[in-house]
């Protein structure tokens, strides 16, 4: 199939023609403030199982149904006061709320569950999408399964040409990494992912706010997780990721002391003190947000330039950087190195 390519800045044409290859059946990626969708008709069980084909996901791995106004949940899924008090603060952006889903939701996008995640994004060329298809948008992020998710329309194109209808490109996504995903319970929640609205963000809503322990712990997933997408291996490059715990100076000392292509992820005034094939650095000033912004593309930067091994320093936990924290100790199949004592947890 010949994959049509569009950029958002063409305007009403451009979501006009998408619109049509969803409502026809077919599969258009898009993108959002958080990572971009692979999208099709989330009420055509015809067109839905295409999206597992075209990314070889699991079949049992519940995809999240995008929508353009926070009130349209109604028709999709049973709402409660504590859904539109969560809009009122965080719609549209990039949180996704698992509620019970309606019948015309086919068993197709939640792999039977009887549950359906709900989110409305705030990135514009997502919301004139949505508008244009007339129906909810099914879509999880536009990446091959186990590939990082694609933060710009050329990562898309990489993973995607010649398997979708079409492309939108609207330039880098905003935050990076996948919206948060929670399951709410009246004034209570789970952090089934962590994401750019954190836990803090959600207290100023909500009365208790837990955070499932397979968020730090993957292994505590288990064969039935809350999450089913959080019992596979995810976000990872092709080389080997490790997960230092360690200061600078022993951080150097470690990349140093590995063997083959070594790749690191570092700051850039500790870069002269770092020997290895490849340094991807980040400012001395940035925040987390910028490492979460870059993460992926590192990733797939790693791969391009053939790095067999990529260190990083293990985040702190704090806010935006669980989200962080969870990709990146998936990333590195659930391992901490400390070479300090010299063993991986
Ligand atoms: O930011 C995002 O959320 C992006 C953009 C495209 O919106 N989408 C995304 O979708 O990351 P995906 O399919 O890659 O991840 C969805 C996650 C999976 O871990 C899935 O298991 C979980 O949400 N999920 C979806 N529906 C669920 C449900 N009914 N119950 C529990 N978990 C669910
Ligand atoms: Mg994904």
């Amino acid at each position: 199939m010949k994959t049509e390519f569009y950029s958002a800045a063409d305007g009403d044409e451009v979501f006009c023609r998408c619109g049509e290859i969803i409502r026809a059946g077919g599969l258009v990626a898009f993108p959002t403030e958080t990572v971009y969708g692979l999208g099709a008709n989330a009420l055509s069980p015809e067109a839905v199982p295409k999206i597992f084909t075209a990314k070889g996901r699991p079949a049992d791995n519940p995809l999240i149904v995008h929508i353009a106004y926070p009130d349209d949940a109604e028709h999709f899924a049973v709402t409660c006061p504590e859904y539109y008090e969560l809009a009122e603060r965080f719609m549209p952006g990039p949180l996704t709320v698992i509620l019970p889903k309606k019948d015309v939701i086919p068993p197709e996008v939640t792999a039977g569950l009887d549950s359906v995640g709900i989110r409305c994004p705030s990135d514009d060329a997502a919301h004139r999408f949505i508008l244009a298809a007339g129906v909810p948008i099914a879509a999880p992020s536009a990446n091959v399964s186990g590939r990082p998710s694609p933060t710009c329309a050329e990562h898309v194109m990489r993973d995607m040409d010649g398997k979708i209808d079409a492309v939108i490109d609207g330039g880098e996504c905003d935050f990076g990494l996948e919206s948060t995903v929670i399951a709410l319970d009246g004034k209570r929640a789970k952090i089934l992912r962590p994401g750019a609205v954190t836990r803090e963000d959600l207290l100023e809503v909500l009365d208790e706010v837990t955070v499932d322990p397979a968020v730090k712990d993957p292994s505590k997933a288990g064969e039935r997780p809350s999450s089913p997408g959080m019992k596979y291996k995810h976000y990872a490059p092709r080389a080997e990721f490790r997960l230092v715990r360690a200061d600078g100076d022993q951080f150097a000392e470690y990349v140093g002391a590995l063997e083959g292509k070594v790749g690191a992820v570092c700051l850039e005034s500790e870069a002269p003190r770092i020997e290895c094939y490849r340094k991807y650095t980040l400012k001395d000033g940035d925040d987390v947000r910028e490492l979460c912004h870059r993460l992926f593309s590192i990733f797939r930067q790693a791969d391009d330039d053939g790095v067999e091994v990529l260190a990083a320093r293990l985040p702190d936990e704090d806010g935006a950087g669980l989200a962080l924290y969870n990709r990146m100790i998936r990333a590195a199949g659930n391992k901490i190195t400390d070479p300090e004592a010299a063993t991986e947890e």
